[in-house]
Protein backbone atom coordinates (compact mmCIF):
# COMPACT_ATOMS: atom_id res chain seq x y z
CA UNK A 1 0.00 0.00 0.00
CA UNK A 2 2.94 2.49 0.67
CA UNK A 3 4.64 1.65 -2.22
CA UNK A 4 1.78 3.00 -4.15
CA UNK A 5 2.13 6.52 -2.95
CA UNK A 6 5.83 6.52 -3.85
CA UNK A 7 4.56 7.02 -7.44
CA UNK A 8 2.32 10.20 -6.96
CA UNK A 9 3.70 13.54 -8.24
CA UNK A 10 0.82 15.45 -6.51
CA UNK A 11 -0.96 14.68 -2.76
CA UNK A 12 -3.62 12.80 -2.80
CA UNK A 13 -6.64 14.61 -2.35
CA UNK A 14 -10.08 14.22 -0.30
CA UNK A 15 -12.55 13.07 -3.59
CA UNK A 16 -14.45 16.11 -4.82
CA UNK A 17 -18.11 15.56 -3.84
CA UNK A 18 -21.08 14.35 -5.73
CA UNK A 19 -22.62 15.97 -7.99
CA UNK A 20 -19.81 18.51 -8.54
CA UNK A 21 -17.57 15.02 -9.06
CA UNK A 22 -19.85 14.54 -12.45
CA UNK A 23 -18.36 17.31 -14.52
CA UNK A 24 -14.67 17.89 -12.15
CA UNK A 25 -12.06 15.62 -9.94
CA UNK A 26 -8.80 15.63 -9.30
CA UNK A 27 -5.96 14.95 -11.35
CA UNK A 28 -4.00 14.08 -8.35
CA UNK A 29 -6.10 11.26 -7.55
CA UNK A 30 -5.92 9.53 -10.81
CA UNK A 31 -2.08 8.29 -10.86
CA UNK A 32 -2.39 7.15 -14.70
CA UNK A 33 -3.67 10.29 -16.94
CA UNK A 34 -3.13 8.59 -20.50
CA UNK A 35 -6.29 7.80 -20.86
CA UNK A 36 -6.89 11.71 -20.64
CA UNK A 37 -4.54 12.46 -22.96
CA UNK A 38 -5.74 10.29 -25.55
CA UNK A 39 -9.60 11.65 -24.98
CA UNK A 40 -8.21 15.29 -25.39
CA UNK A 41 -8.84 15.62 -28.76
CA UNK A 42 -12.36 14.05 -28.61
CA UNK A 43 -13.52 16.17 -26.23
CA UNK A 44 -14.41 13.75 -23.61
CA UNK A 45 -12.46 15.36 -21.04
CA UNK A 46 -9.32 18.24 -20.54
CA UNK A 47 -6.73 18.76 -18.01
CA UNK A 48 -6.91 22.23 -16.73
CA UNK A 49 -4.47 22.59 -13.90
CA UNK A 50 -4.99 20.40 -10.81
CA UNK A 51 -8.48 18.93 -11.81
CA UNK A 52 -10.02 16.71 -15.04
CA UNK A 53 -13.01 18.52 -17.03
CA UNK A 54 -15.73 16.77 -18.15
CA UNK A 55 -17.15 19.28 -20.96
CA UNK A 56 -20.16 18.58 -22.56
CA UNK A 57 -21.30 15.47 -21.07
CA UNK A 58 -17.97 13.83 -21.54
CA UNK A 59 -19.02 11.85 -24.92
CA UNK A 60 -17.90 12.07 -27.98
CA UNK A 61 -22.43 12.57 -28.67
CA UNK A 62 -21.95 15.87 -30.34
CA UNK A 63 -24.96 17.19 -28.08
CA UNK A 64 -24.11 16.05 -25.12
CA UNK A 65 -25.12 12.78 -23.33
CA UNK A 66 -28.25 14.35 -21.71
CA UNK A 67 -29.61 14.89 -25.27
CA UNK A 68 -28.49 11.64 -26.49
CA UNK A 69 -30.35 9.94 -23.90
CA UNK A 70 -33.46 11.56 -24.77
CA UNK A 71 -32.86 10.18 -28.56
CA UNK A 72 -33.08 6.88 -27.32
CA UNK A 73 -35.89 7.68 -25.48
CA UNK A 74 -37.79 9.43 -28.55
CA UNK A 75 -36.60 6.52 -30.65
CA UNK A 76 -38.59 3.73 -28.61
CA UNK A 77 -41.65 6.18 -28.64
CA UNK A 78 -41.25 6.78 -24.49
CA UNK A 79 -43.38 9.27 -23.54
CA UNK A 80 -41.52 12.55 -22.19
CA UNK A 81 -38.38 11.44 -24.12
CA UNK A 82 -37.66 9.74 -20.98
CA UNK A 83 -35.30 6.76 -20.68
CA UNK A 84 -37.04 5.34 -17.44
CA UNK A 85 -39.99 4.41 -19.50
CA UNK A 86 -42.18 4.88 -16.48
CA UNK A 87 -40.21 3.07 -14.29
CA UNK A 88 -40.05 0.54 -16.72
CA UNK A 89 -36.16 0.88 -17.33
CA UNK A 90 -34.25 0.93 -14.55
CA UNK A 91 -31.33 -1.28 -14.33
CA UNK A 92 -28.86 -0.50 -17.17
CA UNK A 93 -25.22 -2.28 -18.20
CA UNK A 94 -23.49 0.26 -19.75
CA UNK A 95 -19.97 -1.81 -21.79
CA UNK A 96 -17.10 0.22 -22.92
CA UNK A 97 -18.87 2.97 -21.02
CA UNK A 98 -15.88 5.90 -21.87
CA UNK A 99 -15.76 7.80 -18.69
CA UNK A 100 -19.84 6.79 -17.52
CA UNK A 101 -21.04 10.03 -18.58
CA UNK A 102 -24.25 7.73 -19.85
CA UNK A 103 -24.31 6.18 -16.49
CA UNK A 104 -23.45 9.64 -14.85
CA UNK A 105 -26.34 11.47 -17.24
CA UNK A 106 -28.88 8.43 -16.79
CA UNK A 107 -28.85 9.13 -12.69
CA UNK A 108 -31.51 12.31 -13.41
CA UNK A 109 -34.03 9.71 -14.72
CA UNK A 110 -34.04 7.24 -11.78
CA UNK A 111 -31.87 5.02 -14.02
CA UNK A 112 -28.92 3.17 -12.64
CA UNK A 113 -26.01 1.83 -14.60
CA UNK A 114 -23.21 -0.66 -14.29
CA UNK A 115 -20.21 0.53 -16.12
CA UNK A 116 -17.41 -2.26 -17.40
CA UNK A 117 -14.78 -1.81 -19.59
CA UNK A 118 -14.14 -4.18 -22.48
CA UNK A 119 -11.10 -4.78 -22.41
CA UNK A 120 -7.76 -3.55 -20.78
CA UNK A 121 -6.77 -1.26 -22.47
CA UNK A 122 -9.63 1.02 -21.49
CA UNK A 123 -9.82 -0.65 -17.56
CA UNK A 124 -8.68 3.11 -16.56
CA UNK A 125 -11.95 4.57 -17.29
CA UNK A 126 -13.18 2.37 -14.73
CA UNK A 127 -11.02 4.79 -12.15
CA UNK A 128 -12.33 7.75 -14.07
CA UNK A 129 -16.13 6.58 -13.04
CA UNK A 130 -16.32 6.01 -9.30
CA UNK A 131 -13.57 9.30 -8.84
CA UNK A 132 -16.89 10.89 -10.51
CA UNK A 133 -18.96 8.78 -8.02
CA UNK A 134 -20.75 6.79 -10.81
CA UNK A 135 -21.33 3.14 -10.46
CA UNK A 136 -18.71 1.07 -11.98
CA UNK A 137 -16.91 -2.57 -11.68
CA UNK A 138 -13.87 -3.01 -12.94
CA UNK A 139 -15.26 -6.15 -15.74
CA UNK A 140 -13.45 -7.16 -18.29
CA UNK A 141 -15.90 -9.07 -21.43
CA UNK A 142 -13.26 -11.14 -21.90
CA UNK A 143 -13.41 -15.65 -21.30
CA UNK A 144 -15.31 -15.39 -18.03
CA UNK A 145 -18.60 -14.28 -17.33
CA UNK A 146 -19.46 -11.07 -16.11
CA UNK A 147 -20.19 -11.52 -12.12
CA UNK A 148 -23.92 -10.70 -12.80
CA UNK A 149 -27.19 -13.52 -12.45
CA UNK A 150 -28.65 -13.62 -16.04
CA UNK A 151 -31.78 -11.59 -16.43
CA UNK A 152 -30.62 -9.01 -14.14
CA UNK A 153 -30.28 -5.67 -16.96
CA UNK A 154 -33.41 -3.88 -18.55
CA UNK A 155 -31.31 -2.41 -21.32
CA UNK A 156 -27.55 -2.67 -22.49
CA UNK A 157 -25.39 0.12 -24.12
CA UNK A 158 -22.45 0.35 -26.04
CA UNK A 159 -20.84 3.08 -27.95
CA UNK A 160 -18.55 3.04 -30.04
CA UNK A 161 -16.51 0.60 -27.72
CA UNK A 162 -14.55 -1.07 -30.43
CA UNK A 163 -15.74 -4.56 -29.50
CA UNK A 164 -15.94 -7.01 -31.77
CA UNK A 165 -18.87 -8.30 -31.19
CA UNK A 166 -18.78 -11.14 -33.97
CA UNK A 167 -15.74 -12.95 -32.53
CA UNK A 168 -15.90 -15.98 -31.27
CA UNK A 169 -19.12 -17.59 -32.91
CA UNK A 170 -21.21 -13.81 -31.08
CA UNK A 171 -19.84 -15.28 -27.41
CA UNK A 172 -19.82 -11.59 -25.88
CA UNK A 173 -23.14 -10.48 -27.31
CA UNK A 174 -24.79 -13.91 -26.11
CA UNK A 175 -23.27 -12.65 -22.55
CA UNK A 176 -25.30 -9.51 -23.28
CA UNK A 177 -28.27 -11.53 -24.19
CA UNK A 178 -27.65 -13.71 -20.77
CA UNK A 179 -27.92 -10.53 -18.78
CA UNK A 180 -31.18 -8.84 -20.20
CA UNK A 181 -34.25 -9.26 -19.22
CA UNK A 182 -37.33 -10.42 -21.47
CA UNK A 183 -38.07 -7.44 -23.64
CA UNK A 184 -34.53 -5.97 -22.77
CA UNK A 185 -32.93 -3.85 -25.11
CA UNK A 186 -29.32 -3.39 -26.59
CA UNK A 187 -28.52 0.08 -27.52
CA UNK A 188 -25.72 -0.08 -29.79
CA UNK A 189 -24.26 3.18 -31.30
CA UNK A 190 -21.39 2.67 -33.91
CA UNK A 191 -20.47 3.60 -36.82
CA UNK A 192 -21.35 -0.04 -38.34
CA UNK A 193 -25.10 0.60 -37.85
CA UNK A 194 -25.46 3.13 -40.82
CA UNK A 195 -22.50 1.46 -43.13
CA UNK A 196 -20.12 3.90 -45.27
CA UNK A 197 -17.63 1.69 -46.34
CA UNK A 198 -17.24 -2.10 -47.32
CA UNK A 199 -15.96 -2.99 -44.33
CA UNK A 200 -18.30 -1.45 -42.10
CA UNK A 201 -21.49 -2.81 -44.22
CA UNK A 202 -19.74 -6.39 -43.66
CA UNK A 203 -20.00 -6.12 -40.40
CA UNK A 204 -23.09 -4.91 -40.06
CA UNK A 205 -24.58 -7.78 -42.34
CA UNK A 206 -23.01 -10.04 -40.31
CA UNK A 207 -23.93 -8.44 -37.06
CA UNK A 208 -27.62 -8.79 -38.38
CA UNK A 209 -27.64 -12.27 -39.51
CA UNK A 210 -26.37 -13.31 -36.00
CA UNK A 211 -28.82 -11.17 -33.65
CA UNK A 212 -31.49 -12.48 -35.89
CA UNK A 213 -30.75 -16.19 -35.34
CA UNK A 214 -30.47 -15.07 -31.20
CA UNK A 215 -34.25 -14.24 -32.10
CA UNK A 216 -33.81 -10.28 -31.50
CA UNK A 217 -35.61 -7.91 -33.59
CA UNK A 218 -34.64 -3.92 -34.19
CA UNK A 219 -37.17 -2.06 -32.13
CA UNK A 220 -35.73 1.24 -33.85
CA UNK A 221 -32.64 2.64 -35.99
CA UNK A 222 -31.67 5.97 -36.42
CA UNK A 223 -28.41 8.01 -37.37
CA UNK A 224 -25.67 5.93 -36.01
CA UNK A 225 -27.61 4.05 -33.61
CA UNK A 226 -29.46 0.69 -33.47
CA UNK A 227 -31.88 -0.33 -30.65
CA UNK A 228 -32.40 -4.08 -30.72
CA UNK A 229 -34.84 -5.83 -28.39
CA UNK A 230 -34.87 -9.28 -26.53
CA UNK A 231 -37.80 -11.71 -26.91
CA UNK A 232 -40.45 -11.83 -24.02
CA UNK A 233 -40.73 -15.89 -24.22
CA UNK A 234 -38.64 -19.22 -25.48
CA UNK A 235 -40.92 -19.44 -28.56
CA UNK A 236 -38.50 -17.95 -31.36
CA UNK A 237 -35.87 -20.21 -30.11
CA UNK A 238 -38.15 -23.31 -30.74
CA UNK A 239 -39.30 -22.38 -33.89
CA UNK A 240 -35.58 -22.02 -35.50
CA UNK A 241 -34.31 -24.52 -37.73
CA UNK A 242 -32.73 -27.57 -36.20
CA UNK A 243 -29.06 -27.01 -36.10
CA UNK A 244 -29.46 -22.94 -36.39
CA UNK A 245 -26.31 -21.64 -34.73
CA UNK A 246 -25.67 -20.14 -31.68
CA UNK A 247 -27.17 -23.13 -29.84
CA UNK A 248 -29.58 -23.03 -26.97
CA UNK A 249 -27.10 -23.42 -23.66
CA UNK A 250 -27.60 -27.09 -21.95
CA UNK A 251 -30.22 -27.45 -20.17
CA UNK A 252 -28.30 -28.27 -16.74
CA UNK A 253 -26.56 -24.75 -17.01
CA UNK A 254 -26.97 -22.74 -14.39
CA UNK A 255 -27.36 -19.21 -16.22
CA UNK A 256 -27.30 -17.65 -12.92
CA UNK A 257 -23.80 -19.55 -11.63
CA UNK A 258 -20.90 -16.47 -12.35
CA UNK A 259 -18.08 -16.73 -10.53
CA UNK A 260 -15.22 -17.48 -12.61
CA UNK A 261 -17.82 -19.31 -15.06
CA UNK A 262 -16.50 -19.62 -18.29
CA UNK A 263 -18.50 -17.91 -20.99
CA UNK A 264 -19.92 -20.32 -23.52
CA UNK A 265 -21.41 -19.02 -27.13
CA UNK A 266 -25.19 -20.32 -26.27
CA UNK A 267 -28.30 -18.68 -26.11
CA UNK A 268 -30.01 -19.06 -22.24
CA UNK A 269 -33.23 -19.40 -22.14
CA UNK A 270 -35.92 -18.71 -19.83
CA UNK A 271 -37.27 -20.73 -16.76
CA UNK A 272 -40.58 -22.14 -16.99
CA UNK A 273 -40.94 -19.85 -14.33
CA UNK A 274 -40.45 -16.75 -16.74
CA UNK A 275 -42.39 -18.53 -19.30
CA UNK A 276 -45.19 -18.19 -16.96
CA UNK A 277 -45.12 -14.85 -16.23
CA UNK A 278 -44.33 -14.01 -19.61
CA UNK A 279 -41.93 -11.50 -18.56
CA UNK A 280 -40.42 -10.32 -15.22
CA UNK A 281 -43.27 -9.46 -13.14
CA UNK A 282 -41.53 -6.57 -12.05
CA UNK A 283 -43.04 -3.84 -10.40
CA UNK A 284 -42.23 -0.06 -11.37
CA UNK A 285 -39.49 1.89 -10.09
CA UNK A 286 -39.16 3.14 -7.26
CA UNK A 287 -42.15 0.29 -5.99
CA UNK A 288 -40.17 -2.12 -7.44
CA UNK A 289 -37.32 -1.52 -4.34
CA UNK A 290 -39.75 -2.69 -1.95
CA UNK A 291 -42.36 -5.04 -3.77
CA UNK A 292 -41.29 -9.12 -2.82
CA UNK A 293 -38.37 -9.68 -5.70
CA UNK A 294 -40.42 -12.09 -8.30
CA UNK A 295 -37.29 -14.59 -7.67
CA UNK A 296 -37.95 -14.68 -4.08
CA UNK A 297 -39.53 -17.83 -4.87
CA UNK A 298 -36.31 -19.18 -6.13
CA UNK A 299 -35.42 -19.55 -2.47
CA UNK A 300 -38.51 -20.57 -0.94
CA UNK A 301 -38.58 -16.89 0.77
CA UNK A 302 -41.92 -15.74 2.64
CA UNK A 303 -43.18 -12.38 1.35
CA UNK A 304 -43.32 -11.70 5.41
CA UNK A 305 -39.40 -13.07 5.84
CA UNK A 306 -38.27 -10.24 3.08
CA UNK A 307 -40.39 -7.70 4.48
CA UNK A 308 -39.15 -7.70 8.16
CA UNK A 309 -35.73 -7.78 7.04
CA UNK A 310 -36.26 -4.61 4.79
CA UNK A 311 -37.89 -2.63 7.79
CA UNK A 312 -35.00 -4.22 9.89
CA UNK A 313 -32.34 -2.56 8.00
CA UNK A 314 -34.22 0.40 7.74
CA UNK A 315 -33.86 0.77 11.63
CA UNK A 316 -30.73 0.07 11.12
CA UNK A 317 -29.48 2.41 8.81
CA UNK A 318 -31.09 5.27 10.99
CA UNK A 319 -28.96 4.05 13.83
CA UNK A 320 -25.89 3.63 11.50
CA UNK A 321 -26.32 7.63 10.49
CA UNK A 322 -26.94 8.42 13.99
CA UNK A 323 -23.21 6.91 14.39
CA UNK A 324 -21.84 8.72 11.44
CA UNK A 325 -23.76 12.25 12.26
CA UNK A 326 -20.94 14.22 14.10
CA UNK A 327 -17.99 12.94 11.20
CA UNK A 328 -20.33 13.64 8.05
CA UNK A 329 -22.23 16.00 5.92
CA UNK A 330 -24.76 15.24 3.24
CA UNK A 331 -22.36 14.84 0.69
CA UNK A 332 -19.67 13.07 2.39
CA UNK A 333 -20.60 9.23 1.34
CA UNK A 334 -21.40 8.73 -1.99
CA UNK A 335 -19.27 5.39 -3.07
CA UNK A 336 -20.81 2.80 -0.58
CA UNK A 337 -20.25 -1.12 -0.98
CA UNK A 338 -22.24 -3.46 1.14
CA UNK A 339 -19.83 -6.25 1.66
CA UNK A 340 -22.58 -9.06 2.33
CA UNK A 341 -25.79 -7.40 1.01
CA UNK A 342 -28.23 -10.54 1.58
CA UNK A 343 -31.78 -9.42 0.21
CA UNK A 344 -30.29 -5.75 -0.61
CA UNK A 345 -32.05 -4.32 2.11
CA UNK A 346 -29.07 -2.39 3.72
CA UNK A 347 -28.82 -0.78 0.10
CA UNK A 348 -32.92 -0.38 0.02
CA UNK A 349 -32.91 1.76 3.59
CA UNK A 350 -30.45 4.24 1.80
CA UNK A 351 -32.40 5.54 -1.15
CA UNK A 352 -33.80 8.58 -0.04
CA UNK A 353 -29.86 9.41 0.05
CA UNK A 354 -27.69 10.81 -2.36
CA UNK A 355 -25.83 7.70 -2.71
CA UNK A 356 -25.41 4.17 -4.29
CA UNK A 357 -24.55 1.25 -3.10
CA UNK A 358 -22.51 -1.67 -4.26
CA UNK A 359 -24.14 -5.19 -3.30
CA UNK A 360 -21.78 -7.63 -2.96
CA UNK A 361 -22.64 -11.58 -2.63
CA UNK A 362 -20.68 -14.16 -1.41
CA UNK A 363 -20.13 -16.59 -4.54
CA UNK A 364 -20.56 -19.44 -2.12
CA UNK A 365 -23.75 -18.62 -0.43
CA UNK A 366 -27.59 -18.14 -1.63
CA UNK A 367 -27.08 -16.35 -4.71
CA UNK A 368 -29.09 -13.82 -3.97
CA UNK A 369 -28.04 -10.88 -6.33
CA UNK A 370 -30.49 -11.73 -8.61
CA UNK A 371 -33.21 -10.51 -5.92
CA UNK A 372 -31.21 -6.90 -5.81
CA UNK A 373 -31.23 -6.96 -9.41
CA UNK A 374 -35.06 -7.66 -9.19
CA UNK A 375 -35.27 -4.54 -6.47
CA UNK A 376 -33.25 -2.61 -8.96
CA UNK A 377 -30.50 -2.35 -7.35
CA UNK A 378 -26.77 -3.18 -8.45
CA UNK A 379 -24.29 -5.60 -7.21
CA UNK A 380 -21.94 -8.36 -7.75
CA UNK A 381 -20.72 -11.92 -6.77
CA UNK A 382 -17.30 -11.97 -5.06
CA UNK A 383 -15.16 -14.27 -2.67
CA UNK A 384 -13.73 -12.42 0.33
CA UNK A 385 -10.66 -14.73 0.41
CA UNK A 386 -9.40 -12.68 -2.68
CA UNK A 387 -8.84 -9.20 -3.74
CA UNK A 388 -12.15 -7.34 -4.75
CA UNK A 389 -11.59 -5.92 -8.82
CA UNK A 390 -12.00 -2.13 -8.39
CA UNK A 391 -9.03 0.55 -8.44
CA UNK A 392 -7.35 1.88 -5.08
CA UNK A 393 -9.66 4.33 -2.84
CA UNK A 394 -12.74 4.14 -4.58
CA UNK A 395 -15.75 3.63 -1.66
CA UNK A 396 -16.58 6.16 0.48
CA UNK A 397 -18.03 3.61 3.20
CA UNK A 398 -17.35 -0.59 3.74
CA UNK A 399 -20.01 -2.41 5.52
CA UNK A 400 -18.89 -4.89 6.96
CA UNK A 401 -21.99 -7.49 7.99
CA UNK A 402 -20.23 -11.02 9.61
CA UNK A 403 -17.65 -10.77 6.41
CA UNK A 404 -15.13 -11.29 9.05
CA UNK A 405 -16.67 -14.18 11.13
CA UNK A 406 -16.94 -16.21 7.59
CA UNK A 407 -13.44 -15.35 6.43
CA UNK A 408 -12.59 -17.22 10.14
CA UNK A 409 -15.23 -19.62 9.00
CA UNK A 410 -13.80 -20.46 5.43
CA UNK A 411 -10.19 -20.57 6.92
CA UNK A 412 -8.83 -17.25 5.23
CA UNK A 413 -6.67 -14.32 6.65
CA UNK A 414 -8.58 -11.31 8.35
CA UNK A 415 -5.73 -9.50 8.27
CA UNK A 416 -5.71 -9.68 4.59
CA UNK A 417 -9.13 -8.89 3.97
CA UNK A 418 -8.20 -5.95 6.88
CA UNK A 419 -5.28 -4.43 4.10
CA UNK A 420 -7.76 -5.60 0.97
CA UNK A 421 -10.24 -3.34 3.03
CA UNK A 422 -7.67 -0.52 3.21
CA UNK A 423 -6.76 -0.58 -0.37
CA UNK A 424 -10.47 -0.02 -1.65
CA UNK A 425 -11.50 2.73 0.88
CA UNK A 426 -10.78 6.37 -0.51
CA UNK A 427 -8.68 8.82 2.48
CA UNK A 428 -11.37 9.86 5.19
CA UNK A 429 -13.51 6.78 3.79
CA UNK A 430 -15.85 5.04 6.95
CA UNK A 431 -16.22 1.41 7.75
CA UNK A 432 -18.60 -0.37 9.59
CA UNK A 433 -18.13 -3.91 10.74
CA UNK A 434 -20.82 -5.26 12.31
CA UNK A 435 -19.65 -8.55 13.62
CA UNK A 436 -18.99 -10.76 16.82
CA UNK A 437 -17.40 -9.00 20.09
CA UNK A 438 -14.38 -10.86 19.24
CA UNK A 439 -13.80 -9.75 15.55
CA UNK A 440 -14.12 -6.15 17.06
CA UNK A 441 -11.76 -7.11 19.21
CA UNK A 442 -9.53 -8.35 16.65
CA UNK A 443 -9.74 -5.81 14.28
CA UNK A 444 -9.14 -2.78 17.16
CA UNK A 445 -5.95 -4.68 17.28
CA UNK A 446 -4.84 -3.39 14.02
CA UNK A 447 -6.01 0.20 14.12
CA UNK A 448 -3.14 1.78 14.34
CA UNK A 449 -1.30 0.50 11.53
CA UNK A 450 -3.70 0.90 9.10
CA UNK A 451 -3.92 4.35 10.45
CA UNK A 452 -7.57 3.93 11.09
CA UNK A 453 -9.63 5.51 13.71
CA UNK A 454 -12.37 4.01 16.14
CA UNK A 455 -15.45 6.27 15.31
CA UNK A 456 -18.08 4.34 17.87
CA UNK A 457 -18.94 1.39 19.20
CA UNK A 458 -22.46 0.26 20.02
CA UNK A 459 -24.55 -2.86 21.08
CA UNK A 460 -26.54 -3.98 18.13
CA UNK A 461 -28.99 -6.20 20.69
CA UNK A 462 -31.15 -3.16 20.76
CA UNK A 463 -32.50 -2.77 17.06
CA UNK A 464 -33.63 -6.17 16.25
CA UNK A 465 -33.95 -9.63 17.65
CA UNK A 466 -32.46 -11.02 15.44
CA UNK A 467 -29.03 -9.70 16.78
CA UNK A 468 -27.11 -12.28 18.68
CA UNK A 469 -24.30 -10.62 20.42
CA UNK A 470 -23.18 -8.47 17.26
CA UNK A 471 -21.34 -5.25 17.66
CA UNK A 472 -21.71 -2.29 15.85
CA UNK A 473 -17.78 -0.83 15.32
CA UNK A 474 -17.80 2.17 13.50
CA UNK A 475 -14.18 3.35 12.02
CA UNK A 476 -12.26 6.31 10.09
CA UNK A 477 -9.42 5.62 7.38
CA UNK A 478 -6.99 9.25 8.53
CA UNK A 479 -4.74 10.38 5.59
CA UNK A 480 -1.86 9.10 4.78
CA UNK A 481 0.28 11.98 4.43
CA UNK A 482 1.16 14.71 6.78
CA UNK A 483 -2.09 17.22 6.88
CA UNK A 484 -0.37 20.63 5.71
CA UNK A 485 0.27 18.68 2.30
CA UNK A 486 -3.25 18.05 1.71
CA UNK A 487 -5.85 20.65 0.97
CA UNK A 488 -9.60 20.34 0.88
CA UNK A 489 -11.78 19.92 -1.64
CA UNK A 490 -14.43 22.60 -0.82
C1 LIG B 1 -30.14 11.85 -35.16
O1 LIG B 1 -29.87 13.08 -35.78
C2 LIG B 1 -30.81 14.09 -35.54
C3 LIG B 1 -30.40 15.33 -36.31
O2 LIG B 1 -29.87 14.99 -37.56
C4 LIG B 1 -30.89 14.40 -34.06
O3 LIG B 1 -31.91 15.35 -33.81
C5 LIG B 1 -31.19 13.11 -33.28
O4 LIG B 1 -31.13 13.38 -31.89
C6 LIG B 1 -30.18 12.02 -33.65
N1 LIG B 1 -30.55 10.79 -32.99
C7 LIG B 1 -29.67 10.05 -32.29
C8 LIG B 1 -30.20 8.79 -31.70
O5 LIG B 1 -28.51 10.35 -32.14
C1 LIG C 1 -42.68 4.57 -32.79
O1 LIG C 1 -43.72 5.24 -33.47
C2 LIG C 1 -43.57 5.25 -34.89
C3 LIG C 1 -44.65 6.16 -35.47
O2 LIG C 1 -45.90 5.84 -34.94
C4 LIG C 1 -43.65 3.80 -35.41
O3 LIG C 1 -43.46 3.79 -36.81
C5 LIG C 1 -42.55 2.98 -34.75
O4 LIG C 1 -42.66 1.61 -35.11
C6 LIG C 1 -42.63 3.09 -33.23
N1 LIG C 1 -41.46 2.44 -32.65
C7 LIG C 1 -41.47 1.67 -31.55
C8 LIG C 1 -40.16 1.09 -31.10
O5 LIG C 1 -42.48 1.46 -30.92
Amino acid sequence: MVIVLGFFFMPLQVPIKWPRSRDEVWKANIPHNFLAKEKQDQNWMTEKGEKIIFPGGGTHFHYGAGKYIASLANMLNFSNDNLNNGGRIRTVLDVGCGVASFGAYLLSSDIIAMSVAPNDVHQNQIQFALERGIPAYLGVLGTKRLPYPSRSFELAHCSRCRIDWLQRDGILLLELDRLLRPGGYFAYSSPEAYAQDEEDLRIWREMSALVERMCWKIAAKQNQTVIWVKPMTNDCYMEREPGTQPPLCRSDDDPDAVYGVKMEACITPYSDQTQRTRGSGLAPWPSRLTSPPPRLTDFGHSIDMFEKDTEVWQRRIENYWNLLKPKIKADTLRNIMDMKANFGSFAAALKDKDVWVMNVVPEDGPNTLKLIYDRGLLGSVHNWCEAYSTYPRTYDLLHAWTVFSDMERKGCSGEDLLIEMDRMLRPTGFIIVRDKRPVVEFIKKHLTALHWEAVATADADSDSEQDDGEIVFVIQKKMWLATETLRDSE
